[in-house]
């Protein structure tokens, strides 16, 4: 049987006897990169490095990555998908390329891990013409040279053998990629052979992409270009790695999870071992998050943590533990990560990781167990179902009153056998965001309805329209806190301004003021707004009347209000701070006396 600990030795020290480092795993949450919310892949904080902006640490590099996928959050349960694993990976930073990889990736697997070769398959990059990108016949050949077999060679498209850190969208180094695959055995479907159909989801395991070559860059626009470099980028999960070379039915079975699930077993009232899988992987991903310093919340990476914690808490209760036995998972999942020595660098203790968890289940608990009434009121004689779809209002009123992430109200209507449809809770969730966004920018940058605010108010307004007029008219709003005591403004400016622009700003100001300009509010439908050029956040999907504010020709933005009638009321305008806010962004604080 092999150990967590045996299958990482074998893997570092077959690479490092092959001229490796081995370099340490980053946090799971990315530095400096905003366009990723986890680390998902062993090459993901190196991104860099392929493009050759910054130098590698060495050229021939590997490691073992903390990585969080959630991409396929509702697959989780069956026998290996996970929200969280460690990657093992390897490296060539424009040193060897495909001959290299294949002969290392198939030496290890065959020598080091005893696996027979009859028990491998391959796939290869079999081209794109709409791309333009040619097929891998380089990697077949050495494939053959090495030994595999061509009924062994599998030819796959692009979805499956192009690799790229994300969709179509996500800029970064990329390239085809080859992969690993063992056979289960007649045990989990019939061979590729009989069938010609490759069946990777049951009988044949993915266990290693034994090389990406990395040799094209994908831009944000989906166009490709071909780096200076060419490089390699394997990566192994290692949870799926010891499954497979210990013959086990499922990732759940080995010691990466099995005492969370014996725990589950003994202690739950109902045995149900779906719920287990979810409970034991969620928990363990929320470790990894909540460590990394991720608090839950509704958006980005706190959302996703959220996600998580809910899930596995409507799975607590569905197997009926009680509650006092939730620490006791947490603190059993942390030593068991401790003993196979397959745990992240911790930056909280136990009992913090504890509290934190506990504190959502605190915030949810209550609001799951009204919101699965109110499901099942929902639902209740078939009311509320459209086409065997649950409408989608209540999904989302299920979201929004209780608390419920999309995937819990899915998983309570599939048991159910009905549908939900995921597209039209998103786009309801996205118009719900735009309108809080909308009010949190225009309405709640006010502290109070006082008098003083509601001018500071006003004088937002034309400060806006003076900065425009003075820097240019790209600048715009980035964030408004008013109190009674004074405005505070942040907009997009890339330097200090100087002395005789804010005096110019100030100027304009007041002279506004004493033109005794009418402050005017129209009700209008969003597009109509934009036909007026009027200035605020705009987005397609926010249907609602709008209202726009008017001071003559000068100002013209989207806003609720409150505003003054008249700009006479305002008395003097004065700029009392010009500093930095963030990078990019400046801020002002002015008062009116
Ligand atoms: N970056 C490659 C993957 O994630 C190795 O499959």
């Amino acid at each position: 049987m092999y150990t967590i600990k045996q299958i990482k030795d074998t893997f570092l020290n077959y690479f490092k006897d092959n001229g490796h480092k081995i370099i340490d795993g980053a946090s799971i949450v990315p530095e400096n990169d905003p366009t990723l919310l986890f680390i998902n892949a062993g090459m993901a904080p190196m991104k860099k490095v392929f493009t050759g902006e910054i130098p590698p640490q060495a050229k021939r590099m590997c490691n073992v990555q903390n990585c969080i996928r959630t991409i396929d959050i509702d697959s989780i349960g069956d026998r290996h998908h996970l929200s969280s694993f460690y990657m093992l990976g390897s490296w060539s930073i424009g040193d060897y390329f495909k001959e290299g990889a294949i002969t290392y990736a198939f030496e290890l697997l065959t020598n080091g891990f005893k696996i027979p070769k009859e028990k491998l398959y391959v796939t290869v990059f079999n081209g794109d013409e709409k791309r333009n990108i040619p097929a891998d016949t380089e990697s077949v050949e050495f494939w053959k040279k090495v030994g595999v077999s061509e009924s062994h060679i599998i030819k796959c498209g692009f979805e499956d053998n192009f690799w790229r850190i994300g969709g179509d969208h996500d800029a970064g180094p990329c390239g085809p990629c080859t992969e690993m695959f063992y056979d289960t055995g007649d045990a989990h479907g019939k061979s590729y052979e009989e069938t010609g159909f490759f069946d990777d989801k049951n009988r044949y395991i993915e266990i290693w992409n034994a090389g990406v070559f990395m040799e094209y860059y994908q831009d944000e626009n989906g166009n490709y270009s071909k780096l200076d470099m060419k490089s390699v980028d394997t990566g192994s999960g290692l949870e799926r790695m010891i499954m497979t070379l210990n013959g086990m039915e499922s990732a759940y079975d080995t010691e990466v999870f099995l005492p969370i699930i014996d725990y589950l077993k003994q202690n739950s009232k109902i045995q149900n071992i779906e719920s287990f899988r979810i409970i034991a992987d969620h928990i363990r991903t929320s470790i990894f998050i909540l460590n990394a310093g991720v608090e839950p919340s509704n958006v980005k990476r706190g959302y996703v943590l959220r996600r998580l914690i809910r899930r596995a808490i409507r799975h607590i209760k569905r197997i009926g533990l009680d509650e006092e036995k939730i620490p006791e998972i947490l603190n059993l999942t942390i030593e068991n990560m401790h003993t196979i020595d397959l745990e992240p660098k911790w930056n909280f203790s136990k009992q913090q990781i504890v509290e934190k968890f506990m504190s959502e289940y605190q915030k949810f608990s209550k609001s799951l167990e009204q919101g699965l009434k109110e499901f099942n009121e929902y639902v209740k004689d078939g009311k509320n179902i459209i086409n065997g779809k649950l409408d989608s209002k209540i999904v989302f009123k299920l979201f929004d009153t209780f608390g419920f992430p999309f995937e819990i109200t899915k998983e309570l209507a599939n048991e159910i056998n009905i549908d939900v449809d995921e597209n039209e809770f998103n786009q309801l969730f996205e118009e719900h965001r735009q309108i809080s966004k909308t009010e949190g920018t225009f309405k709640s940058g006010l502290q109070d309805t006082s008098e003083q605010t509601i001018k500071l108010h006003t004088a937002t307004h034309l400060l806006q329209a003076g900065l425009r007029k003075i820097l240019g008219d790209y600048v715009c709003q980035k964030g408004s806190n008013i109190t009674p005591e004074r405005l505070r403004f942040d907009f997009n400016f890339e330097r200090k301004m100087t002395p005789e622009e804010i005096k110019q700003v100030e100027d304009f100001v007041n002279s506004v003021i004493k033109s005794e300009m009418p402050v005017i509010r129209e009700e209008m439908k969003l597009e109509d707004a934009k036909k007026t050029g009027a200035i605020g956040l705009f987005t397609d999907k926010y249907g609602d009347v709008v209202s726009v504010y008017t001071i003559g020709d000068i100002s013209k933005e989207l806003c609720s209000g409150p505003h003054v009638q008249n700009t006479k009321e305002l008395g003097h305008f004065k700029i009392l701070k010009e500093e930095s806010s963030s990078s990019g962004i400046r801020r002002i604080k002015a008062i009116v006396e």
